[in-house]
């Protein structure tokens, strides 16, 4: 069996695979996405040629220098038999049971009465709220990750708790092995993820981050379009998103708001929370490449009772010379859901990565797309080595990305002239921020230089 199997990943990783969810079979560390796949320009550069499919076929044996030359991933094969063979129904734990792991007991409630998984424990350190909807039942609670590990022995577990807890609480789940759903941002920076890296590595399991914007189907087939040349040469990626937030928004938890907790970075902040997709869905689409060099960042907040962000704007350059910019505000007069725009030397897509409409060039009309659901592809995986969507390894970039933004000063308060306050609980509203972020986006700028009065 053991023969079988290598030959099958050999044939999943190879470059037979075109995208997920056949792209790749294995485990995190020879990646689904990320460096391991063919880049983007090489799909770009001349007419589209389709990858030699060798089905099943050992391939010429590399020499034992190019072997030591090839960064070799560890437990591929003993891993991966274990996780193809586990056709049992995934057992799973919940780690942080209110804020967004209420979204994640919705997501688990249907999956549990359809017995497609078992809910073996939720463990909170606060109260967990009850819901009719989601009921606790009979699902042990606990307030001690390790005491919940050892009672229930999850196959998964699930972690929406504040970001700084995601690294310790995600190690003592790999060390007792489970795979882990992470909750973005997976952790604050670079280090942090080098750690988180190394154990998943060393037990062998996978962490799913809960980028979920990726598992979007509109994203797919934008995808598909670039790789079959239908916008030419990649040249730019902007995302563009514009919301509101009312100030008991920085009162929701005692991180709101925040640049840290007792000396470590809590990761709030619109390019840090609600914006982190904006970032992820922008770096994916310029095709995963990491950046070239570091990025220019221009942060701004209009209530001085916050220590982070709440419009912003960043700029880089990928290793595959795509320029990317993401600017974001949430005191925007107008909502911009999240509109990512994709442009080619041959036509123009455009993205609203929130709600799964693409407009490919030539349409006239956006289309709405399905998603595919993390979880289950998180559980896929196990069950039958279908890739990973967004497996840590494709967080890497992402994370580079964060921590420039954590380690940044505290952004610039905007003057009192340039804003509005509307509301008994007020939101603030920042002039013409929702048309600034649109034309930094598309023009590919910065605030400061769209002659903006309060940039
Ligand atoms: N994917 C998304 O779209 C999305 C949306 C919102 C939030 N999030 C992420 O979800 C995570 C949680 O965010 P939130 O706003 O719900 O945070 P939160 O502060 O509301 O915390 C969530 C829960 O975790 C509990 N908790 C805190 N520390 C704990 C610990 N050590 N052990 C057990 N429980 C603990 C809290 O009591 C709370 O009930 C964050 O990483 C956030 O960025 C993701």
């Amino acid at each position: 069996m053991d023969a079988v199997l290598r030959r099958y990943v050999r044939f999943r990783c190879g470059p037979a695979a075109r995208r997920p969810p056949l792209r790749c079979a294995a485990p995190e560390p020879c990646g689904g996405w990320g460096r391991t796949r063919r880049p983007y320009r090489r799909y770009l550069g001349g007419p589209t040629r389709r990858p030699r499919i060798r089905r099943g076929r050992s391939r010429t044996p590399p020499r034992r220098d190019e072997m030591a030359a090839r960064p070799r991933p560890a437990r591929r094969s003993p891993h991966l038999g274990e996780h193809l063979m586990d056709l049992r129904i995934p057992r799973i734990a919940l780690v942080g049971a209110n804020g967004y792991g209420l979204h994640h007991r919705h997501n688990l409630e249907p999956k549990r009465r359809e017995g497609k998984v078992e809910f073996v424990g939720m463990c909170d350190t606060a109260d967990i709220i009850e819901n009719a909807d989601i009921p606790i039942g009979d699902v042990p609670v606990f307030d001690d990750v390790q005491r919940m590990l050892d009672a229930t022995d999850p196959h998964i577990v699930i972690i929406a708790t504040p970001p700084p807890t995601h690294l310790p609480i995600a190690t003592l789940a790999m060390r007792h092995g489970a795979d882990v759903y992470l909750e973005k941002p997976p952790v604050a920076n670079l280090d942090e993820y080098a750690q988180l890296y190394a154990i998943m590595v060393e037990t062998g399991q996978n962490v799913q981050v809960g980028f979920q914007a990726l598992g979007s189907h509109a994203f797919g087939a934008l995808r598909d379009a670039v790789e079959a040349g239908q916008l030419g040469e990649i040249q730019s990626v902007g995302v563009a998103g514009s919301w509101q937030r009312a100030d008991s928004y920085y009162r929701r938890s005692p991180w709101a708001g925040k640049r840290e907790a007792n000396g470590t970075p809590v990761a709030d902040g619109a390019l840090a929370n609600p914006f982190a997709h904006a970032s992820q869905q922008a770096l994916a689409a310029a095709g995963d490449w990491p950046l070239a060099g570091s990025i220019e960042l221009e942060r701004l907040r209009c209530r001085e009772q916050i220590e982070v962000d709440d419009t912003a704007v960043w700029r880089g350059r990928n290793k595959g010379g795509v320029d990317i910019t993401v600017a974001v505000t949430l005191c925007g007069e107008r909502k911009l859901e999240g509109d990512v725009y994709v442009k080619g030397s041959e036509g123009e897509a455009w993205l609203e990565y929130p709600t799964d409409r693409l407009r490919l060039p030539g349409d006239d009309e956006p289309k709405t797309y399905g998603r595919t659901d993390l979880l289950d592809n998180l559980m896929l995986h196990r069950q039958r080595g279908v890739g990973l969507i967004s497996g840590l390894r494709r967080a890497k970039t992402f994370t580079a990305v964060l921590e420039t933004v954590l380690n940044d000063p505290l952004p610039r308060l905007v003057g009192e002239e340039h804003l509005r306050r509307v509301g008994e609980d007020p939101i603030a509203i920042l002039d013409g921020a929702d048309v600034a972020v649109e034309r930094a986006a598309k023009e590919n700028k910065l605030f400061s230089e769209l002659a903006l009065p309060w940039a």
